[in-house]
């Protein structure tokens, strides 16, 4: 009732301006003109053979599915999709079979690689991806086949012989790696899919009973100054390189320092940090790109809600999770864990977006808050957005085909007015201005817009705990 009310006050406001102003519109002002960092995207992954799942559903439900994932309009937009590059020599549980299943004893031996055209359902995946109009893949490694490590095994920890710290008896491994994760991209350029991004570690500061390898930044770096020439001698001169994959933001902010300390700085695209261990707090201290790129609520048993308590599945907390890195922590990119896994897998917690549960899906709020950042397109640049109000926190972004694009978080209960303006009173008069909302009931729904009659402001009635979305065109 009382949103009701509220509701026909905004419309009445706009006809009568005194009105307006005592009811306080929310009010965002862009300036284009004050450039923050450049956005890369959004993301998932479908690794450890989770692809599968989309790949062994029939239709239509593939395609919703893949609808959700990937489509600009009708789904969250994703533009990232992280790939798991396999090191085990088998498929069981889920693990990831790597291509090169027999190893030579020496780095100077014969690398017979076997690519079975699948790599679990990703190749699939990445191929719908680019049918979509996905431009980047971020293929990463969580170790190196075992071989090459200290432990002679691809989980379990271990080191990459031949940096600093590793030696092996059998030799220095640095190389081979390097050419097998080239190999890995070739497969896949070769199948029609460009890898943009590669990493060669997963969480290196844990060790895990799956695919794990530790490495300090120094020690990444020793690897890096191989890979990079690598890449370029096979053509691969725009395939950034991504480190580290750090369990949590304060053990990025050590890698970044001591990749910066052995020089390798300038052959790193994006520092990579996963907000496990420790959450994003502001700005990572370096100068690459900044990307977060796995997290999710490991515990919460499977849940849909938008707003249940503020609980760490919820969507709106993932709003304001995704909203933290790209607009108060200069991230370029927020890559979420898992787009889709099975009821069966870690007792059907949160770690995913969508649930498929045999020939059924189901979509958690969760994909929602991600799909109102999907205005915010690749090579975007982050502008300033200030605010005159409260209980809204709001942030802009201006995409490379000159749109505007405004996302803001209602963070009351109440509904609210909010209002975008641009800096200097640029008139938004013939601009095109659409606005679109997540909360309890809508999923990126879309609300009429309300341009005041001397152009300078677009308002739209935003319910209390929901988040809205602006794109002015034109
Ligand atoms: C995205 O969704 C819209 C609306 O359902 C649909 O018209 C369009 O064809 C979809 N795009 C692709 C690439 O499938
Ligand atoms: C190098 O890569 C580019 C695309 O990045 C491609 O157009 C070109 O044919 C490649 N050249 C060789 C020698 O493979
Ligand atoms: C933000 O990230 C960019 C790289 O994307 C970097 O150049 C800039 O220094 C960073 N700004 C802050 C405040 O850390």
């Amino acid at each position: 009732m009382l949103s009701l009310h509220l509701a026909t006050l905004v419309a009445f406001a706009v006809a009568a301006p005194s009105l307006e102003t005592r009811q306080s519109t929310q009010l965002i002002t862009v300036n284009p003109a004050q450039k923050y960092q450049t956005i890369d995207g959004f993301g998932f992954s479908a690794a450890f053979q989770r692809a599968n799942l989309i790949v062994n559903l029939a239709e239509p439900k593939q395609s919703e599915v893949l609808n959700l994932l990937y489509n600009t309009t009708s789904g969250a937009g994703f533009s990232i999709l992280r790939n798991g590059i396999g090191s085990s020599v088998d498929s069981r549980n889920d693990w990831m079979n790597t291509i090169l299943p027999t190893c030579p004893s020496s780095p100077s031996g014969t690398f017979n690689y076997k690519w079975d055209g699948k790599d679990s359902g990703q190749l699939w995946l990445s191929q719908k991806g680019v049918e979509f109009g996905v431009k980047q893949f971020y293929a990463n490694a969580w170790s190196a086949p075992g071989c090459m490590k200290t432990n002679g095994n691809d989980a379990n920890g271990g080191t990459l012989c031949g940096v600093s710290g590793a030696s092996c008896a059998s030799g220095d491994w640095k190389q081979a790696y390097a050419n097998y994760l080239v190999k890995y991209i070739q497969l896949y350029i070769q199948s029609g899919v460009p890898i943009t991004h590669v990493g060669f570690l997963n969480e290196p500061d844990y060790t895990a009973s799956y695919a794990s390898m530790l490495s300090s930044g120094t020690q990444a770096a020793d690897f890096i100054k191989v890979l990079r020439p690598t890449l370029d001698r096979n053509n691969l001169t725009s395939v950034g390189i991504n480190c580290c994959e750090g369990t949590g933001w304060n053990v990025a902010n050590q890698h970044a320092s001591q990749i910066a300390s052995a020089g390798a700085l300038g052959s790193v695209y994006a520092i990579t940090s996963h907000e496990y261990s420790s959450r994003i707090n502001g700005p990572l201290n370096t100068r690459a790109r900044a990307w977060q790129t796995e997290y999710s609520d490991l515990n919460g048993g499977w849940s849909t809600a938008w707003y249940s308590n503020g609980g760490a599945g919820d969507g709106f907390t993932w709003a304001n999770t995704v909203f933290n890195g790209m607009v108060n922590s200069n991230l370029s990119a927020y890559i979420f864990w898992e787009g889709i896994q099975d009821r069966a897998t870690n007792n059907n917690n949160n770690e995913k977006l969508i649930l498929i549960d045999g020939q059924n899906y189901y979509v958690s709020k969760r994909l929602w808050a991600f799909a109102q950042f999907r205005i915010v397109r690749p090579e975007a640049v982050r502008v300033a957005a200030s605010l005159s109000g409260n209980q809204i926190k709001s942030g802009a972004f201006v995409n490379k085909d000159g749109s505007i694009a405004v996302v803001a978080i209602n963070s009351g209960t109440g509904t609210q007015t909010v209002g975008v303006k641009l800096d200097g009173g640029v008139s938004l008069t013939g601009k095109k201005i659409r606005a679109w909302y997540t909360d309890n009931s809508k999923d990126m729904g879309e609300v009429q817009v309300t341009v005041s009659s001397d152009g300078s402001t677009a308002s739209v009635s935003v319910p209390g705990r929901a988040m809205v979305s602006f794109l002015v065109e034109g």
